[in-house]
């Protein structure tokens, strides 16, 4: 089955709100001259204070190539949630598409896999799609562990999800010790892991399901290195952190992606 590219844009904790409505006019001034039906899914995922502008952005320019994702968000609709963002209000700001359990989330904010299942539940109820992020550390790629710890990751981010739900997700696969350190993962090993978390999937539902998910790769994604990874049988594109806060770079990403 032929599964749309995906190239999404992880802005991270940066830019202001006029830096944000720049890039994102940048993104979509270079993608100007390219069909948007050959084009990746684009996504743009800039801080929950720049959703807004780069909302606008979007819109007033009306050329329905770039999407909009937060980078987070709490599963509780409403209530006494002290500084979290329910679904609801990322939808109501334009959002598509949130990024769920990345790992700076997981380490720093203390984000687990029962919170990231939450997560993903609340935002398939909303009708928008989850990026939920998985991956090793160095210290279990070195103990062999790979393989085991994304598998449960994945089958704990699923829990009670229905097929058709999974199948509409994307999952993103990152080692960490690949982000943010310019030290990109192997193609064919990330392809490995990738189609073993296919497998999984399968597994838990079934091949058609397997097949519909889009898996992304994370972890010091450039220009250079996006033709090399689209080549592999199972990597469906790419989360971009750094390279994503150049309008070129992220630019040349997602024609490399085409
Ligand atoms: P990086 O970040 O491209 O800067 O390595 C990727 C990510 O954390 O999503």
């Amino acid at each position: 089955m032929a599964r749309r590219p995906v190239i999404a844009g992880n802005w991270k904790m940066h830019n202001l709100q006029q830096d944000a409505i720049d890039l994102t006019n940048g993104v979509m001034q270079a993608l100007k001259e390219e069909d948007k039906s050959a084009l990746p899914e684009v996504i743009i995922a800039p801080t929950f204070t720049s959703l807004y502008a780069a909302n606008k952005a979007l819109k007033d320019c009306g050329c329905g190539k770039v999407r909009l994702a937060a980078q987070n968000c709490y599963f509780e609709e409403k209530g006494a949630f002290t500084g979290e963002c329910s679904v609801q209000m990322l939808k109501d700001t334009g959002c598509e598409y949130i990024i769920i359990g990345h790992s700076e989330r997981r380490e720093y904010f203390g984000e687990t896999d029962e919170m990231v299942n939450k997560k993903a539940k609340a935002i398939l109820s909303n009708g928008l799609i989850p990026i939920i992020c998985c991956g090793e550390s160095l210290e279990q790629r070195e103990a062999g562990v790979t393989d085991y710890h994304i598998a449960s990751q994945i089958t704990k981010a699923l829990r009670d999800l229905s097929a058709s739900d999974v199948a509409k997700s994307i999952i993103a696969y990152e080692p960490i010790w690949a982000i943010g350190t310019g030290k990109t993962c192997d193609s064919t090993e990330a392809n490995r892991v990738i189609s073993m978390i296919r497998n999984v999937v399968k597994g838990l539902y079934d091949a058609n399901t397997a097949d519909s998910i889009r898996i992304l790769y994370g972890g010091s994604v450039k220009p250079e290195t996006i033709k090399e990874q689209m080549a592999q049988s199972d990597i469906d594109g790419a989360l971009v952190g750094g390279a994503s806060l150049k309008a070129d770079s992220f630019a040349a990403i997602v024609k490399g992606a085409m």
